[in-house]
């Protein structure tokens, strides 16, 4: 079986440069770690097997040598290195680390063990991007303290939403036994900064909910200790009902005290086996989960009551705010689900213990190609906050389309929010640095499955490898980005970099040409969301959410004639939504109801542009696929094939956006040729 997808973006492979590989040489043929640790020994593994690999070198891990890597924290280290060594690091992250070259030896310096491994891990790194010796030195510094994945992934082994196979963690309704993969999964993210991970569905089902007793908590330990070793804390999602499913008590009101003491009792079962468990993540009165509404209590009170249950062990609460009505009837176009998140969330603020995180999706409805930046997101001064991506593409191609999601992300993180004046941008609130969160970053659902290349589609390996880079440096461009993941994965031969850096980079905007566009969202089909259903989205059962109408097509959000969804952002923001002026283009469907003749600025009527887009975007996937045939000799078989399968599902994925849409709106809005028949 060939193994090259496997290893993602730590390949290793050979470096044939010989001016190259004879500088570096004498600083690899020793390593040694100053101090007994976990994670040091994985970080020292990890090391010769890159070594090992590059440049076919078994390193000694020789204690007395004057050449080689030492690798450890900054208090022990600054004896060896004979200065203050805490002096450059102290003032940054606990997860900062430096590599200082000092005479014949390489130092792999962290403020703490897991700093020492994203050390190792970045000094790698380097060597497969051929960086000279002098600028192997650096300081760096994650930008945000919390960098997780959520698993999506469920008890009998399948995963929501997941298009990578099935569960590396579940099969069965058991924790699998060989966590092999689990730990190759583990090195993965350490290798790009992840440091937190949920390893079960936010829905928590039947099955899922007994993940928290006896019966399974010594496997999750298990798993845990694996994470552990690479700096990566384990979470769990939990039913906020697992009271009663578990232990039949008659209800899970927050303000119970028998509901309080059961999860005392509970945490407290946790942290004896996994003392530095991370919490619990809950999707609680969202689409049919159980919560607090049901007692009449808040969403305060539902996560302050788990707040305390863990916070004698440091634990922390993850809160998710995609709560909105799934029964919304919308042909009553005044009520709006994108309101919903601030609605709900935005009067909560200051309630909630500070060791609760709410964790907000990016956009205000879910994660379709292009929505605006959730108002919610900086709107709450004194409430702990979350950013959620998903790098899993549910709207966005399924990893069969081929989508590179850091641009869009890139753009997100840019938006001004204003809540404290010009520069207030996403990047900045979800780093802590414009409300005093005590805690506070960045989320994302996983795309990973037992598939040999984890990612279904080996170039979506590029979006989970950028959204580890991206939420540690989020100064890096989406071009840095692709062009050390492709480097790392496919080698340095230019016409492969060239070739797929064009292919990734184009990528999003051909996606959002075929499918829905000018910010509309949705029209995908019901259940599994691929493939275009105009009018078929299940939660707009009673409506569309286009609201095209011969008349018209697009949501007013306006506050003045629209659902007010607008007013939710800063008064800055407000007026640019609402003012067609200065409306981007992009998103004008998303905050106005037009006619169909109304004249974009490129000169054309919204119908035009959607017409010729289609066609464009469908152009375009026809140029994807010229483009992969140009590397085909330079890619490895299965890999060249698998990304060229995905590719003909993306060009017949693309011929029925466009056709179907092209007809749709054609018919809806009635426009006739110039022989007087209704096109389409
Ligand atoms: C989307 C997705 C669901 C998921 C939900 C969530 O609606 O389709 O599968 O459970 O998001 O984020 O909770």
């Amino acid at each position: 079986m060939d193994l090259k997808g496997y290893h993602m973006w730590l390949q290793y492979q050979p470096i044939k440069d010989k001016q190259y590989k004879k500088a570096i040489a004498p600083f690899l043929k020793n390593i040694r770690s100053v101090e007994n640790s976990p994670v040091l020994s994985n970080a020292m593994e990890e090391l010769a097997m890159g070594i090992k690999g590059m440049f076919n070198i078994e390193v000694n891990y020789n204690l007395s040598t004057e050449e080689g890597i030492v690798i450890g924290t900054t208090d022990i280290l600054e004896k060896e290195l004979g200065r203050d060594v805490k002096s450059s690091l102290h003032e940054e992250s606990k997860e900062a680390f430096e590599i200082i070259k000092d005479e014949k030896k390489l130092f792999i310096i962290g403020n703490s063990v897991q700093g020492a491994l994203y050390g190792a891990h970045h000094f790698l790194r380097s060597l497969q991007l051929k960086k000279t010796i002098d600028q192997l030195e650096i300081i760096s510094s994650p930008k945000n303290d919390f960098r997780m994945l959520n698993q999506w992934d469920n008890f009998d082994g399948t995963v929501e939403r997941g298009y990578s196979g099935n569960s590396i963690f579940f099969k069965n309704d058991q924790i699998v036994q060989n966590k092999s993969r689990i730990k190759d999964y583990a090195r993965f993210l350490s290798s790009v900064g992840i440091n937190a991970i949920s390893i079960n569905n936010v829905n928590v089902w039947e099955k899922e909910t007994f993940l928290i007793t006896k019966k399974h908590l010594a496997e999750v330990k298990k798993i845990a200790a694996i994470f552990r070793g690479y700096g990566i804390k384990l979470y769990l999602s939990i039913n906020f009902a697992s009271p009663m499913a578990i232990d039949q008590l008659a209800s899970a009101d927050p303000l119970d005290e028998n509901v309080k003491k059961w999860w005392k009792d509970k945490a407290k079962e946790i942290y004896q086996e996994i003392p530095d468990f991370g919490g619990f993540v809950v999707k609680a009165d969202s689409e049919h989960r159980p919560g607090p509404f049901f007692y009449n209590r808040n969403h305060a009170d539902g996560a302050n009551m788990l707040a305390e249950a863990v916070a004698d062990f440091g634990g922390k609460i993850i809160w998710r705010c995609f709560v909105y009505n799934c029964l919304q009837d919308w042909r009553d176009r005044s009520t709006d689900r994108a309101r919903a998140a601030y609605d709900h969330f935005k009067p909560l603020d200051g309630d909630f213990l500070d060791n609760v995180i709410l964790q907000i999706k990016n956009g205000p409805m879910d994660f379709q190609v292009r929505e605006p930046v959730s108002p919610l997101i900086g709107a709450m001064q004194s409430t702990n906050q979350l950013i959620e991506f998903q790098v899993a593409q549910e709207y966005t191609g399924q990893q069969k389309d081929l989508c590179y999601l850091i641009p869009q992300w890139k753009e997100v993180l840019s938006f001004d929010t204003y809540h404290k004046g010009e520069g207030s941008t996403i990047e900045e609130v979800v780093a802590g640095n414009i409300h005093p969160y005590k805690y506070s970053g960045i989320v994302a659902v996983s795309n990973i499955g037992d598939d040999e290349n984890w990612t279904g589609n080996t170039l979506a390996q590029a979006n989970l490898y950028g959204y580890g880079r991206l939420i540690w440096n989020p100064s890096l461009t989406s071009e840095q980005i692709a062009e050390e993941w492709i480097i790392q994965t496919f080698g340095e031969e230019k016409i492969v970099r060239e070739t797929i850096l064009d292919m990734l980079l184009k990528s999003w905007p051909t996606y959002e040409k075929y499918t829905a566009p000018l910010g509309v969202g949705w029209m995908i089909n019901p259940g599994h969301h691929y493939g275009p259903n105009i009018d078929g989205y299940e939660y707009a059962a009673w409506g569309t959410y286009h609201f095209a109408d011969r008349d018209g097509i697009g949501v007013d959000r306006t506050e003045k004639t629209g659902t007010g969804y607008a007013a939710q952002y800063q008064i800055e923001n407000q007026r640019f939504f609402e003012d067609l002026d200065t409306c981007p283009e992009n998103l004008l469907l998303f905050f106005h109801h037009l006619p169909y003749k109304y004249t974009l600025k490129s000169g054309k009527s919204i119908i035009q542009h959607i017409y010729d887009t289609h066609f464009e975007g469908y152009r375009e996937v026809e140029e994807l696929i010229e483009l992969w045939n140009k590397v085909e000799a330079y890619v490895e078989e299965t890999t060249f094939n698998n990304v060229a399968d995905r590719l003909s599902m993306q060009l017949a994925n693309a011929k029925e956006w466009r056709d179907q849409i092209n007809t749709y709106f054609y018919r809806k809005s009635g426009i006739k040729d110039e022989k007087g028949r209704t096109i389409y």
